[in-house]
């Protein structure tokens, strides 16, 4: 029997993990918090797909591109689209209850950079928790083994394939497939939308273990997190549905960057914001959501109501302050559609991978569909992919362990700091060779620290690396010294195979 252990247990992780025990794996989840504790769990927005008939596969891959900047990967956005119907029915089935009109039909939200409302939500803007807690459900009561608050300390490479992993106390988990769903980086930044856990580990377990990782200087930078108290965001789907970003002076400045204003590309609406904070001294922007009104507001937003009056502030009545913050990192560990990685045995999937979808930036409301479309093709593909015997006796290798020490050396915060002054939303050569330059004092200090530091300081270096390679700027990579000038494609950054050099399958054994 094909044993699988999926590192993750957002909506990428479980689908994947209940696919491949659907078909006949043995299948393992690990996460280092407990399973609900995930990035997909705070996803507000909604989910994009095409549920209506005036809608169409064409229109949704045409949004997705342009999002992109004309870098997505075509075949990847046709997969993306075209089995994305198909995944809604299987989170309806599995229990997500998605929001409805009066009339049974999908409530449908329209979001930045989309041609039509198409994005579903559930329980109004928790439709991460939503997906989240069906999706556990339904692990749980399939039995698929789970273990929780468990770190993954690396991967282990037998012969060059991945044949399981190590966990932070030494124990480890042999499997014939390890499929990595951790998740992107957020915390590389000192403003982010994502939670605490979202360190990169399993993008720094890939490079160390030779993999390929592509485009990860386009970091998608959300354009409005509440800039009071901790972070949290306020989702694109309140522009959707009429709230409008304000200056100082009460002017709305987002149609001098597009003519599409608030609801241009996020990435542009994210810089609009950037640059109108600078021309008031660094104060929040503020998004004016008075006109939709206290009882639609808690209505159809009931978690940003709840955290916006949490801390004091009355959005029906005042405009609210709000800030960009790292959101979501387009690129990650080479896959193709199936989730392989450029190392045999080892697979990808949600935001930790780069399959090249996104392109330099992520349509809104598509990173949920992501994690449901390629999370099954993976589950899938591990059960294809079979069984590898492996000869007993050969040498096996955790590689590069990495161990926790209470005197890292160097500070998270400055880590954080350091990205987002020099590799955030604004880039430049100086800046961005500073950054390098610190980053590699860094990385040549004293070995032990964190895991999680670790794998932060390694996903940081290899981005600075990737935005000082890509000298022009397109989608979410921004370069103040090049601001018009778009460069080609990027090339895995990381590893010894390429992106066309993907691992074939092994003899089939059957599950
Ligand atoms: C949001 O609700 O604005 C975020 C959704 C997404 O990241 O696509």
């Amino acid at each position: 029997m094909t044993t699988v252990v999926v590192v993750g247990s957002g909506i990428a992780g479980l689908t994947a993990a209940l696919h491949a025990h659907e078909n006949g794996c043995r299948v393992t989840v690990v996460t280092k918090g407990a399973l609900p504790d995930t990035n997909t769990r705070w996803a507000q927005g909604g989910i994009a797909a095409v549920t209506h008939p005036a809608d169409t596969l064409a229109s949704h891959a045409a949004d997705t591109v342009t999002a992109g900047a004309g870098l997505s990967d075509p075949a990847a956005v046709d997969v993306l689209v075209g089995e994305g119907p198909a995944r809604i029915a299987e989170l309806v089935g599995r229990g997500v209850a998605f929001d409805r009109t009066a009339d049974g039909d999908f409530s449908r939200g329209l979001e930045a950079a989309h041609a039509m409302p198409r994005v579903l939500h559930a329980g109004g803007d928790a439709t991460g928790a939503e997906i989240q807690a069906a999706l556990g459900a339904a692990v749980r009561a399939a039995g698929l083994t789970v273990r929780e608050h468990e770190q993954l300390r690396d991967l282990v490479v037998r012969d060059g394939r991945v044949t399981g992993i190590e966990l932070d106390g030494g124990e480890r988990l042999d499997a014939d497939a390890v499929i990595l769903a951790t998740g992107g980086a957020g915390q590389l930044y000192a403003h982010t939308t994502n939670p605490l856990g979202a360190t990169g580990d399993g993008i720094a377990a890939a490079i160390r273990a030779g993999a390929a990782v592509a485009d990860l200087e386009f970091v998608q930078f959300h354009p409005t997190a509440l800039a009071v108290g901790a972070p949290f965001l306020v989702s694109e789907a309140v522009r959707g549905e009429g709230a409008v970003l304000i200056d100082d002076t009460g002017r709305r400045f987002a149609f001098d960057a597009h003519p599409d204003g608030e609801l241009a590309p996020r990435d542009v609406v994210a810089r609009a914001n950037a640059r109108a904070m600078a021309a008031q001294g660094g104060r929040p922007v503020r998004l004016d959501a008075t006109a939709l009104g206290a009882e639609r507001l808690a209505q159809r937003f009931p978690t940003i109501d709840a955290a916006v009056r949490e801390r004091g502030l009355d959005w029906a009545r005042d405009p609210i302050p709000v800030t960009p913050a790292a959101h979501y990192l387009m690129g990650g560990v080479v896959t193709d559609l199936d989730g392989r990685t450029t190392v045999p045995g080892l697979y990808a999937v949600g935001e930790t991978a780069r399959t090249g979808v996104h392109g330099a930036n992520r349509l809104a409301s598509n990173s949920l569909l992501e994690g449901a479309v390629f999370g099954a093709r993976a589950g899938d593909a591990v059960a294809r992919d079979g069984h590898w015997p492996v000869a007993p006796g050969t040498a096996q290798a955790v590689i590069e362990p990495v161990t926790a020490t209470d005197a890292p050396p160097f500070s998270r915060a400055a880590l954080q700091q350091l990205m987002w002054e020099e590799a955030g939303l604004i880039r430049e050569a100086d800046g961005l060779a500073r950054a390098a330059a610190v980053l590699a004092s860094w990385s040549a200090g004293p070995s032990p620290r964190s895991i999680e530091d670790a794998s932060l300081l390694l996903v940081a270096s290899h981005l600075v690396s990737a935005a000082r390679a890509r000298t022009g700027s397109v989608g979410a990579h921004f370069r103040s010294d090049a601001p018009d000038a778009e460069t080609p494609a990027s090339t895995p950054l990381a590893g010894t195979a390429h992106t066309d050099v993907i691992p074939a399958s092994p003899e089939v054994l059957a599950c």
